[in-house]
This record gives C-alpha cells, structure tokens and sequence, in this order.
C-alpha cells in the first residue's frame, strides 16, 4: 500500500476519532494513551535486555576474546499484529487483554555462533536475580515437528520509570547462524499466501533443518578440538 493510501485509509476511521460523541472521543483517546503507555514500556523491556546482553557479549570478549554472539534484532509487535492475534484467539480488542494475554509484544533475537553460546546466554539471563522466568522452550533439544530448532525464554523485565517499577514480559529467541538461516527462509516460504506446502515440501523442510543441525554440531566439535576443550 502505498504512503497516500496508508493516509487515506486513515482518514477513512477519522469519523470515529472526529466524533462529536463525547464519550467515543474520550474513550478513543483513553485507548491511545494506554498504547502509547504500553508501547513506551515494552520498548524500555527490550532496551534492558538488549543493554545486558551487549555487556555479557564485551565480557565474555575481555575473557575469552571472542565473541558469543553474532547478532541482536528486536522488535515490538505491530498494532495490526496484536489485533489479528487477539481475534485468532477470541479475545477482547483492547490494549488491557493484549498485555494481559500476549506475552510475544516484545522480541528479541539473538544469533550466536556456536550451540554452547546459545546455553552460555541462556543460563546468564536466567541467573540474573531481577529477571523474572515465566517460560523456558528448549527446541533444540526438542525441535518442533516442522524442524525448528532455538532456544525461547519469556522474562519479566523490570523496568525503572520517573516514579515507579514496572515489569514487561520480553520473548527471547537464542538461535546459532545455522538455525536462523533456516527459520528465516522456511518462515519466509511457508507464510507467503500463494505457498502450496504439501507435505513432501514440509518433510524436505524438516531434512534441510536435520542437516544444518548436523552442520552446527560439527562445527562445535572442531571449536572444541582447536581449543582443546572436552
Ligand atoms: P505463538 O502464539 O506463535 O507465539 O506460539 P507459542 O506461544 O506457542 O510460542 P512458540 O514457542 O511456538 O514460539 C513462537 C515463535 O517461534 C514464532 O513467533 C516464531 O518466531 C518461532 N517459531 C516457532 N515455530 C516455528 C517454525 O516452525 N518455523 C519458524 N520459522 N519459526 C517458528
Ligand atoms: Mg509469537
């Protein structure tokens, strides 16, 4: 959609942001400032885990020279993202059920180089005593049918503002390069609407994640041997 029919389309919904109905415009403006509330605070959640893991990455470098990871991508779920989420699972359209229900509004990815890497991060994200653990999904370990294999935490952050302590639930995906190089381009043809995935494609899928997983141990293993760890 081009930019002058985004703008369109918006002044389309005007009418109800326009309303001369009193309680319609207080309570769309209610609904705005909540979002923008939510918003400013699940972007702190992710600055804080982001901070945290740039240090262990510089400090993990200083003791080991090297680096861990490889990659931090974050991103905050789009408002047409909650709301299609939100009718998926027959909840309430309302920024009240999305922080209630939703515990992916905030995500961050992180790509490492090695499978120890990933384990390394993990266990020092959750011995961090004002992180809070809510889920731990070890897919590689047990990968998903379709393939997918990484490592997912869901914490509760806490976040210091102006007068108050607020926690803001962050999904934490820790991949190696292997694993997100296959995630990003099944994801990439599974969700394409056109795509016909008949199952010989998901099963030749799930071969390509078998052997880049292959792939990702035997790398560990010749890092192990170069410097001769057990
Ligand atoms: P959601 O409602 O999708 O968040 O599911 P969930 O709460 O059961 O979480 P899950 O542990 O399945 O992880 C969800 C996220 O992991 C998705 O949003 C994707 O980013 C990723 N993911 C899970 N399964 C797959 C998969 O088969 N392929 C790819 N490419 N990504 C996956
Ligand atoms: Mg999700």
């Amino acid at each position: 959609m081009s930019e002058k029919d985004m703008y369109i389309e918006g002044l389309q919904n005007l009418p109800a942001i326009m309303s001369s109905d009193e309680s319609i415009q207080e309570k769309f403006a209610n609904t705005f400032m909540e979002f923008l509330q939510l918003t400013h605070l699940y972007d702190s959640a992710i600055k804080v885990v982001s901070t945290y893991l740039d240090v262990l990455d510089s400090e993990f470098n200083y003791k080991f020279q090297r680096n861990p990871i490889h990659n931090i991508e974050s991103r905050l779920k789009s408002p047409e993202s909650i709301m299609n989420k939100l009718r998926k699972k027959g909840l309430p359209i309302s920024v009240e059920a999305a922080q209630k229900n939703l515990l992916d509004l905030a995500g961050i990815r992180v790509t490492c180089y090695y499978i120890s890497d990933i384990y390394s991060i993990a266990d020092m994200l959750s011995r961090r005593d004002d992180f809070v653990m809510i889920k731990c999904k070890d897919y590689i370990r047990n990968p998903k049918p379709s393939g997918y294999r990484s490592y997912h935490m869901i914490i509760n952050v806490p976040v210091y503002l102006s007068n108050q302590k607020k926690y803001a639930p962050v999904e934490i995906q820790i991949r190696t390069m292997a694993m997100d190089f296959w995630a990003s381009l099944e994801h990439q043809l599974k969700y394409k609407p056109s795509a016909a995935i008949t199952p010989e494609i998901s099963q030749e899928l799930k071969e390509c994640a078998e052997r880049i997983a292959q792939t990702d141990l035997q790398m560990q293993k010749i890092f192990m041997e170069i410097n001769d760890l057990e």
